[in-house]
């Protein structure tokens, strides 16, 4: 597989990429183990949508990730885990010890019932089984969906609803920073919810304490896979069989599932790490993201694993036992290539500029951020106090619905610049669109960000519900795949992501849609009519804002916003929980009765001077009031 390592060949690559697409993602696809070649390289049609890649081709991902690179490099490392508590031990399995731990998971699958095609939801904190586990998933043909370990009871038994799960995989409890949350508990209280469809669920043991386990349905991780074969046949997949539904958050409704398929995500994951992380043999590459996300998934799990990475998977926060965790770990493991969020970075550098310099940081060459815009000053404070000033920094822009990386610099090859994702990898056409629909010729633009060919990691559907897919992602562009995000394109064809268009908010990276925290709210007795926008924040990116209409019995307000707290909780997970809370008489409303949330948005951002025309709302005078109880 090619890694682009100079200016002129990306150029030359790209141009190849567009000018015959199917030939480039063959020559990539090719140096990987198929079962069976594919018939065709791609089918597409996205007003249907319907997108096919490497279609006809047979093969399964974990011989790909685990058996093909036994005979090289069967004794490096492939995974290392470090705990919440650095006076623990970390943990390390060569390709042959995580080959031979996901096999024998594989084969404990199995014998519990798991036939290809089954769903299986994990909700399990950052321990080495949870990888195992996907992977054992991915090897027999079952579809992973992992929810991440802090939504509530309430969103996990949605989740397993929406995708019929057979199966949950579970930790006893969660270590995280000084806290031992109660992981089993919520998955019980989760399947009191009406989760008809499970049938068994294996508690893996972390810390060991106590848990109740119900009879007939529960079983112990370590007693489902003792007398496993570490030996496991992979399933023949098709490149267009399901691999994984991972669910994510949108404008409107409940969260949708997305699906990703076999062939093309093992092309694209694998084709996009190399490149963006300039990965090379025996380097070490830590990303800090939680496998909860499309981040963990790609770039800690497949991409590393498929292209024979040594991948480190962290089970702590940044800030346990203290601010230095995180270049300790690169430290002590030797990272080479670093990966995680601008809300992290903004964090940690509150705390102070003296908490890198205590660590040895000499061995980082690439450096990456991912998930929201990063603010120049969090940029340059990188740059300087861990990139020493010779790492390129990698701002990657992607979503749970790309699959892999889209837009980034490649380290050596495309100049970085602050707040800048820069450019397309190759195989990705970009284009900046009008509110009409109309593509945006001239290089220096403003609009929104689509992207007008397929590339091999894209959304196929999301789960169950096919229209719903055409219509959030293919409806409102024709012909193109519309990302619900703004962008800016420089002279040089640069591009600088400003963030959503429609109503998500995005905190510390999380993706998180305003009407979910609105019906959260609506939960509670005393709530009339909520409306949730998004603020900047300093530490987090965006804050949550919410107005609230009560029904004028609320006394206690810092009582009443704690209740507000614990039904967000209840409903969503304490990542939801609003920052602001404002009680307001009425919402500014057009005519026609809709939240004019461009209003709000405003006002919440402290921007109140250019509101617009006010005058046609229905309750102009409302305005005035919500600008004068600003919170
Ligand atoms: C949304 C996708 C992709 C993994 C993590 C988030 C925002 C993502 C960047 C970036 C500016 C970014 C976008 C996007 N976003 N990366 N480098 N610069 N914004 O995945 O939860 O699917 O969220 O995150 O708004 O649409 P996600």
């Amino acid at each position: 597989m090619n890694r682009i390592t100079s200016a002129a060949e990306y150029k030359k690559t790209y141009k190849a990429s567009v000018d015959n697409p199917e030939k480039f993602w063959a020559t990539q696809a090719k140096t990987f183990k198929w079962k069976k070649k594919w018939k065709k390289v791609l089918d597409w049609d996205f007003r249907k949508p319907d997108v096919k890649w490497f279609v006809g081709g047979k093969l399964n991902i974990t011989e790909n990730c685990l058996d093909r690179h036994l005979k090289k490099r069967g004794d490096q490392t492939a995974l290392i885990w470090e705990p919440n508590d650095p006076s623990r031990p970390y943990k390390s399995y060569t390709y042959k010890a995580l080959h031979k731990e996901v096999c024998k998971f594989a084969n404990a699958l199995k014998k519990n019932g798991i036939k290809k095609g089954d769903r299986i939801c994990f909700y399990m904190p950052m321990v080495p089984e949870l990888a195992i586990g996907v992977l054992a998933c991915a090897r027999i043909g079952a579809i992973h969906s992992v929810v991440f370990a802090g939504f509530s009871a309430t969103a996990l038994a949605d989740r397993i609803k929406d995708a019929t799960c057979k199966m949950v995989i579970c930790s006893d409890y969660n270590s995280r920073g000084a806290k031992n949350i109660p992981v089993k508990k919520v998955v019980d209280e989760a399947l009191k919810k009406g989760c008809k469809s499970v049938k068994t669920v294996i508690v893996h043991e972390n810390t060991g304490d106590k848990v109740t386990m119900k009879r007939g349905r529960d079983k112990w991780w370590h007693n489902v896979t003792k007398d496993q074969k570490g030996n496991c046949k992979p399933t023949v997949m098709d490149s267009e069989d399901e691999l994984f539904i991972l669910y994510t958050s949108g404008s409107t409704g409940k969260p949708k599932g997305v699906v990703h398929t076999c062939g093309g995500y093992m092309v694209y994951t694998s084709y996009s790490f190399k490149n963006v992380f300039a990965y090379e043999d025996n380097d070490v590459y830590w990303c800090t993201a939680d496998i909860g996300w499309i981040t963990g998934h790609s770039y800690i799990i497949y991409g590393p694993l498929l292209s024979g990475a040594t991948t480190i998977m962290s089970e702590g926060v940044p800030t346990y036992p203290d601010a230095g965790r995180f270049w300790h770990i690169c430290e002590k493991h030797k990272v080479n290539q670093f990966y995680t969020a601008p809300t992290a970075i903004r964090a940690l550098m509150a705390q102070g500029d003296h908490w890198p310099s205590h660590y040895d940081l000499s061995n980082l060459k690439v450096l990456g951020t991912v998930g929201e815009p990063i603010n120049e000053e969090a940029w340059q404070w990188y740059n300087k106090f861990i990139g020493k000033g010779k790492c390129p920094i990698v701002d990657t822009w992607w979503q749970t619905e790309t699959g892999g990386i889209m837009i980034s610099p490649i380290p050596n090859a495309l100049k970085t610049k602050p707040c800048y994702a820069t450019h397309p990898l190759p195989g990705i056409q970009p284009c900046l669109v009008t509110p009409e629909g109309k593509e945006i010729k001239k290089k220096k633009a403003e609009g929104l960000l689509c992207i007008k060919y397929p590339w091999p990691s894209m959304i196929r559907t999301t789960y169950g519900d096919h229209e719903r897919c055409r219509q959030v992602y293919f409806s409102a562009f024709d012909n193109m795949y519309f990302t619900g995000d703004g962008a800016r394109r420089d002279s040089d064809g640069s591009y600088r992501i400003i963030g959503r268009v429609d109503d998500v908010i995005n905190v510390s990276g999380h993706r998180i849609g305003t009407a979910e925290v609105e019906n959260a709210i609506n939960e509670h007795d005393n709530i009339i009519e909520s409306a949730v926008v998004g603020y900047p924040h300093a530490i987090k990116g965006q804050g949550i804002y919410a107005y609230v209409i009560t029904d004028g019995k609320v006394k206690d307000k810092a009582k009443f916003k704690k209740e507000l707290d614990a039904v967000v909780r209840k409903f969503i997970g304490p990542i939801a929980k609003p920052d602001k809370v404002q009680l307001v008489s009425g919402l500014p409303k057009t005519r026609s009765g809709k939240i004019m949330r461009r209003i709000l948005r405003k006002i919440a951002s402290g921007d109140t001077k250019n509101l617009g025309d006010i005058s046609t709302l229905l309750n102009p005078d409302v305005v005035k009031e919500v600008i004068k109880g600003k919170v």
